[in-house]
């Protein structure tokens, strides 16, 4: 196994263990080990040492005084699709709300009629070229959901592009089954039908193709109420499939009320987050996954992070890169926006896109911490500290980029 160096770290900012960091522990959990050397066994981190203690080795990487990180983790994409929504963005400057594009055939069924009529080739093509720009922002790990094709032939072809840019690709992509996203023109004004077809007919063959870890459903006003959201997680938990859902984004229908009763791994978006729902995920130990490029691009509220920070809801902070609510895949940016529109400190922002993103995918185990035993995914910053990571804005920081073990940027 090759071994590397990663010596003259300036500052080594790092969670440790395996499970997500909630209230205070946000923020504390998250140390800053100065002038540090990591060594790396093959794919695995087998050491961190004071520098001056660094041991003899052939591939030596010098951080140069700079920040290290572990590699960033984007819990949260709609990587997979078809066009773009350009020309929506004149109509939503007009007043146009969100759901009444969807609802006038517009939005999510405006991008399923183009996903149904690209092939599997041009689907994977603009998707890779999308993970590889995010490679090149530090991001070493992408959750990536289906859910334009909202029928069974174009649900599949989602995602086994997905399976394919990560075995022919090398991407470390997590799939997420998302039939129940929208309503399709065939169900129009049945969501009931709709999601029993998607149980009985689309998630078996899923399940039958291994072609994914999670399921999810856009629990919100117009779109899939509780109970369809509620029968939606249950079938994926019996097929073995841990839950997600989309909740709050627009209204606080009960979506994080039922994220908690379900023990969902994480709830999504969560702009009108209340009391209630905000208690029930902290009972539930549900991740929220935050989304603050999608409230910036829709000129939203943010979510209320610190609420959930008090009440003891893990955190994570993700792009929802889509090509409506927000086409950018910056994670970078989302974590300027995590500082200074959520008010995270520095440390929670950088615990909201490791460990906390990583046990949002179901990595805790191998990815989101610097420590022996996990896999070697690094980023050396163009950054002296933390603080300034998440201070720059629109410029990519990501210097050095290791994906396990390899130097890919
Ligand atoms: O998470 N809210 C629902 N789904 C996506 C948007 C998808 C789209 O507009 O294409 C989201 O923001
Ligand atoms: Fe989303």
């Amino acid at each position: 196994m090759a071994m590397l160096l990663i010596k003259n770290i300036g500052i080594l900012a790092t969670a440790e263990g395996n499970e997500p960091l909630r209230g205070s522990a946000q923020h504390a959990g998250v140390k800053l080990i100065p002038d540090c050397a990591v060594l790396v066994n093959g794919d695995t981190i087998q050491r961190i040492c004071p520098n001056a203690e660094a041991p003899e080795c052939e591939n030596v990487l010098d951080a140069g005084g700079k920040l290290v990180t572990s590699g960033l983790i984007d819990a949260h994409t709609h990587l997979i699709f078809g066009g773009w929504r350009q020309h929506e963005v004149p109509l939503k400057l007009r007043g146009a709300g969100y759901l009444e594009i969807l609802q006038a055939g517009g939005g999510i069924l405006n991008t399923l009629t183009a996903t149904r009529k690209a092939t599997e080739d041009e689907l994977y093509e603009r998707a890779e070229a999308v993970l590889s720009e995010m490679l090149d922002h530090g991001i070493t790990a992408v959750e990536a959901k289906s859910g334009y094709g909202l029928d069974v032939e174009n649900e599949l072809k989602q995602l086994r592009v997905i399976r394919r840019l990560k075995e022919e690709g090398g991407y470390n992509v997590i799939p997420t089954f998302m039939a129940a996203h929208a309503v399709p023109p065939e169900y129009k004004g049945d969501p009931d039908g709709y999601i029993e077809f998607v149980c009985r007919e689309i998630l078996p063959r899923v399940a039958d193709d291994e072609l994914c870890e999670f399921v999810d459903v856009f629990c919100e006003t117009g779109v899939f109420d509780v109970e369809q959201s509620r029968k939606m997680l249950t079938y994926g938990q019996a097929y073995g499939f841990k839950a997600k859902i989309h909740a709050d984004e627009i209204d606080a229908i009960g979506g994080s009320v039922l994220a908690g009763e379900m023990g969902a791994t994480s709830a999504e978006h969560l702009i009108a987050a209340d009391d209630k729902g905000i208690a029930s995920m902290a009972k539930g130990g549900v991740i929220a996954c935050l989304l603050p490029g999608t409230s910036l691009y829709l000129n939203k509220d943010f979510a209320p992070a610190r609420k959930m920070i008090s009440a003891g809801v893990p955190v994570a902070i993700c792009t929802d890169f889509n090509p409506g609510s927000c086409p950018s895949c910056d994670l970078q940016l989302c974590m300027n926006l995590g500082y200074l529109k959520y008010r995270m400190t520095p440390e929670e922002v950088l615990a909201a896109v490791t460990i906390n993103a990583a046990c949002a995918v179901g990595r805790g185990e191998t990815l989101g911490t610097v420590e022996p035993g996990k896999q070697a995914d690094l980023v050396i910053w163009n950054a002296p500290d933390l603080d300034y990571l998440v201070y720059r804005m629109g410029s990519n920081l990501a210097e050095k980029v290791i994906r396990k073990g390899n130097i890919v940027k």
